[in-house]
């Protein structure tokens, strides 16, 4: 196991180049299953979940070939060889569960283990199972497995989401391309993700209407192509970095980021005292006043304040002048970060789905641990601005996610380095 050393110190200031999205390239690489002609995706980070899931689709028998110097991804489903996506594979990225509406499309069966839950929540995929049948495919679940079949094909339907879901709606929406006739999703979720997703399948033949409202339309086609298509860049890995330059005082670039996609970002920190801008080729992000000030926010779907940002936001909190109210309404147990921060000496005290964070004048360094992707994240941030060395354990967590982000905050002045952990054992 790896670690993570940060020395606590200055502010940042320079240009981070911001890596393509997690959460669009994900979704794009199971796009592949839906043809038989080669797909070639730019911008595809270097991170465990792409080659987690480019496992997977190699044991579906789809050819892959990434170039880490060039993050280009070559997909190619000729003919599958297999409709499995076993749980060993499926346990590490929960994910995968996004090769079951394509796999039942495409190939007319699956079996994908049911993915189980994650640190910040059970993470059911009722909804996603729901919406197949109502396409009419028959679903079994039995030994932790989702049987799916649709051996004439799945057939459009209206489809009304209970609660937004980006998974579901991604599934489902890739499942309908290739159905009969016509699909409406209502409820549907709205993340630039799966605009960047409905795009790359409107590019491949599929017939597209409403993608980033609450109602997507999609008439359905016998066959999809090939295409070639650049992931946009990632809204989370942005705003991560945008809060870092917010709390060490600095100024950053973030080169390619897109303003718009950080939205709900803006108000929380021109409030806080932090000035988000547009420059050509990304945005800058700049302390405008002296002490950071403390405001309240609540995680809802796009275009709302993002959950995957709200551990970040949390330790921005932990130091600024006045307190905070951090409310997370998506998952149920998104708060695993709080208890790392207090050992770094922050005053934060958590109500059910609520956290009030009393912000302190400087946090101590301390070995802490990671538990999910964000949480991680939280604590280097955390350790930019704390006194002394911070020691971030399990940071496999963080390579989940974030590419090279030793390499990139260091570029801007941190000082951060991965060590082997020999705590661990
Ligand atoms: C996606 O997860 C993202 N992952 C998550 O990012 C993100 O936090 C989440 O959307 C919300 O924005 C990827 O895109 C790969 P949901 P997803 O379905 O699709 C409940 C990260 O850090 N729900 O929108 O799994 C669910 O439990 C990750 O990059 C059901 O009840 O999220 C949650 O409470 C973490 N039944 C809510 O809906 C279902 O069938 C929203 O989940 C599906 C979801």
């Amino acid at each position: 196991m790896d670690k993570i050393r940060i020395i606590g110190g200055g502010p940042l200031n320079g240009e981070i180049e911001i890596s393509g999205a997690k959460n669009a390239a994900l979704p794009l690489m199971a796009a592949s299953l839906l043809t038989d002609q080669p797909l070639q995706f730019d911008r595809v980070p270097a991170l465990r979940d792409v080659s987690s899931l480019i496992k997977i689709l190699e044991e579906l028998g789809v050819a892959c070939a990434y170039d880490s110097q060039q993050k280009t991804l070559k997909l190619h489903a000729a003919k599958l060889s297999g409709c499995v996506a076993p749980y060993d594979l499926v346990r590490k990225m929960r994910a995968s569960i996004l090769v079951l509406g394509p796999l039942v499309a495409r190939h007319g069966e699956a079996k994908v283990s049911l993915p189980g839950g994650c640190a910040i929540g059970t993470r059911p995929v009722d909804m996603h199972i729901d919406a197949l049948r109502e396409l009419g495919a028959e679903i079994d679940l039995a030994e932790g497995y989702i049987y799916a079949r649709a051996p004439q094909g799945l057939t459009g339907a209206e489809i009304h989401f209970p609660k937004s879901s980006v998974g579901a709606t991604e599934n489902i929406m890739m499942a309908a391309t290739l159905a009969r006739g016509t699909t409406v999703l209502h409820n549907a979720a709205r993340e630039p993700e799966i605009v960047d997703l409905g795009s790359c399948l409107v590019k491949m033949g599929a017939e597209i209407k409403g993608l980033g409202t609450d109602r997507i339309t999609i008439r359905g086609k016998s066959f999809l192509r090939g295409t070639a298509h650049a992931v946009i860049t990632d809204r989370i890995e942005a705003g991560t970095f945008a809060i870092a330059g917010a709390m060490t005082g600095g100024t950053l670039t973030l080169k390619n980021a897109e303003l718009d996609h950080l939205g709900a970002l803006i108000d929380p920190l021109y409030k806080a005292g932090v000035d988000l801008a547009e420059v050509p080729g990304g945005v800058t992000v700049r302390r405008v006043n002296e002490a950071l000030r403390g405001i309240d926010i609540m995680t809802e779907p796009y275009p709302g304040f993002p959950t995957d940002l709200q551990a970040q936001m949390m330790s921005m909190l932990t130091v600024a002048t006045g307190a905070g109210m951090v409310t997370e309404t998506i998952f149920e147990n998104r708060f695993m970060h709080v208890p790392e921060l207090i050992r770094m000496g922050a005053d934060i005290t958590v109500h059910g789905s609520s956290a009030l964070v009393r912000g302190v004048k400087k946090l101590k360094g301390a070995d802490v641990m990671a538990t999910d992707l964000r949480a991680s994240v939280s604590l280097v941030l955390a350790g930019l601005v704390a006194e002394g060395a911070t020691h971030v354990h399990r940071i496999y967590h963080l390579e989940r996610g974030y590419e090279n982000i030793v390499g990139k905050l260091n570029g801007v002045g941190a000082k951060l380095e991965k060590l082997k952990d020999d705590s661990e054992g």
